[in-house]
């Protein structure tokens, strides 16, 4: 394929030259000159291992042909001479924090400017790193505006997010997780994935936001990943531990931790564990004089994930609310920490008109373990139960599922049309099968 790719820095530098290696006919364009002269003298504007071979391997002074690299200032040229377009410039930061976008805003006016005198359908790509939104707000209308050309009919646009890391760039770029393209139609995905045949990492087409957010996702958890094994070290460190014995095991769990378990957005957490266990670390670092900003904030971001659907429901407007689920998952009764029971609780002191149905929770009342805690800590909270999964849906205006009790698919089944229901595990994968009146906390 022919391909111009914007911005030669890290990203469009590694990108070029390893489109080129595997038989692209590749021209990169830079604002700075100098970038430009270095790749046509076949050498690399970044220090990186490998790319300074690969640059020297494919850019020649023949005629273009398939597997070559060049460099231009020219953006004409290159749109015009090119099917796909990556854009790679930078996206940094604001003095406030906020994304500039500037470069990006520039660079994609400049492509519509010469897309106004392509005839042949064109594909735009942002490989940089841009907030949900932006890919169309900035990306599509400036090149409307420039081209005075329409998306979807005279050309294409992407958002191919990139997951190289500095220093390994270039063995990154062959061997992704996963190749991730968020398309704004079939036909611009179409030519993207074209592109990356040589792959054989695993494809995702997804929307254009998905794909932005995504990215941001990746990069905040490896932020926090970092942050996590720093603090779990400082603790480790004064009480004579090596942390690095402690993460290596901790690693070895891929059912809990290396895992997409707990990764699901929904509701807060509870249970006898971990509120419990976060509190005695947390306290015991204070008391090493270790400062540990990431943990000590778990707990009162957990509390706002309850607040939030306690405002929720307020905002509701009504007054008659249903629970399926009291326990903090389902398939048990256990009741300590759950913070479905502080949520019932906060709504019971504003007036609330409560019922809960939970098939574990009521067999308890009756017998086992938890009869007693039942019976002693939240009598009245076990008042509220109800046995008969119709009798709470004719009594509530909003049913709350709080777990995934297998009455869930009943409701959504059997439920009336006027009724709310506000979901906090997710139990549709696909929102398309939702009725009008569904919600979900944070989908
Ligand atoms: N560096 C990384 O490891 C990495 C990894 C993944 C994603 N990203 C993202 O990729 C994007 C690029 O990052 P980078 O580190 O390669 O940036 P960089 O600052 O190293 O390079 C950006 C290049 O764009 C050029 N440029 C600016 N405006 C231009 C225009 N109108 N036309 C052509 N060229 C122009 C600049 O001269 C510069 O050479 C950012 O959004 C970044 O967040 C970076």
């Amino acid at each position: 394929m022919k391909i111009s790719v914007f911005g030669l820095g890290y990203v469009g530098c590694v990108s070029a030259a390893c489109l080129a290696k595997v038989g692209h006919e590749v021209v990169g364009v830079d604002v700075n000159a100098v970038k430009v002269d270095l790749i046509n003298a076949g050498k690399s504007p970044i220090v990186e291992k490998d790319i300074g071979q690969i640059i020297s391997d494919t850019v020649t002074t023949d005629q273009y042909h398939p597997g070559q690299l060049s460099a231009t200032t020219d953006t004409e040229k290159a749109v015009l001479q090119t099917d796909i377009s990556l854009i790679c410039v930078g996206t940094p930061s604001h003095e406030n924090g906020s994304l500039k976008l500037d470069y990006v805003r520039r660079c994609a006016s400049e492509i519509g400017h010469s897309l106004a005198k392509k005839k042949s359908y064109h594909v735009v790509v942002a490989r940089s790193t841009m907030l949900p939104g932006s890919v169309e707000d900035v990306i599509l209308s400036a090149l409307e505006e420039a081209s005075g050309k329409r998306v979807g009919e005279d050309f294409g646009i992407a958002m191919n997010p990139e997951f190289l890391r500095e220093s390994t760039s270039v063995e990154d770029f062959f061997n992704p997780p996963m190749t991730v393209i968020g398309q704004y139609d079939q036909k611009s995905g179409d030519v993207l994935c074209e592109m990356y045949t040589f792959l054989e990492a695993p494809l995702e087409r997804t929307d254009i936001k998905t794909a932005e957010m995504m990215k941001y996702a990746c990069n905040c958890f490896h932020a926090a990943k970092v942050t996590f094994a720093n603090e779990i070290g400082g603790i480790c460190k004064t009480l004579g531990i090596d942390s690095h014995k402690v993460m290596e095991i901790f690693c070895m769990d891929d059912k809990l931790n290396i895992s997409s378990y707990y990764l699901k957005p929904g509701f807060a957490f509870g249970g006898s564990c971990l509120p419990k266990d976060l509190r005695a670390l947390t306290y015991k670092a204070k008391t090493q004089d270790v400062d540990v900003p990431l943990l000590n904030a778990i707990l009162p971001s957990n509390k706002v994930q309850i607040e939030r659907v306690v405002n929720k429901i307020i905002r509701s407007g009504t007054k008659r609310v249903g629970f399926v689920g009291l326990s903090f998952k389902a398939g048990t009764d256990d009741l300590r920490e759950s913070p479905l029971v502080e949520l019932v609780e906060s709504l019971i002191g504003k007036g609330f008109q409560v019922k809960i149905f939970d098939r574990n929770v009521s067999l308890a009342k009756l017998f086992g373990a938890n009869k007693e805690y039942i019976e002693k800590e939240i009598p009245h909270i076990s008042m509220l139960m109800t046995g008969d999964i119709d009798e709470l849906m004719a009594e509530s205006d909003l049913i709350v599922i709080g777990n995934k009790a297998e009455e869930a698919d009943y409701i959504m089944k059997n439920i009336s049309s006027e009724k709310r229901v506000f979901d906090l595990v997710r139990i549709f994968k696909n929102l398309d099968d939702a009725s009008s009146g569904y919600e979900g906390v944070c989908w």
